[in-house]
């Protein structure tokens, strides 16, 4: 069995999703990923210009996200 995907929660910035992706809009069209490319970094500020990917504006627009996981029981 394959490892499931892993979605990385960054401090104050996007979630990044490692692994072979397929991103999709509302309509099902996929977004464009740069081949050999295996990391997306997706925006969860709701200000990048390339949404839903991450352009870095996070670091600007004061974006505060610090979620830690509750350890396992
Ligand atoms: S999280 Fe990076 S631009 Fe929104």
């Amino acid at each position: 069995m394959s490892e499931p995907l892993e979605i990385r929660c960054r401090e104050n910035g996007p979630y990044v999703v490692k692994g072979p992706v397929r991103i999709v809009d509302h309509l099902g069209n996929a977004f464009t990923i740069p081949p050999g490319k295996d990391t997306v970094a997706l925006c969860r500020c709701g200000q990048s210009k390339k949404r839903p990917i991450c352009d870095g504006t996070h670091r600007d627009c004061g974006f505060q996200a610090n979620e830690i996981a509750a350890p396992s029981p």
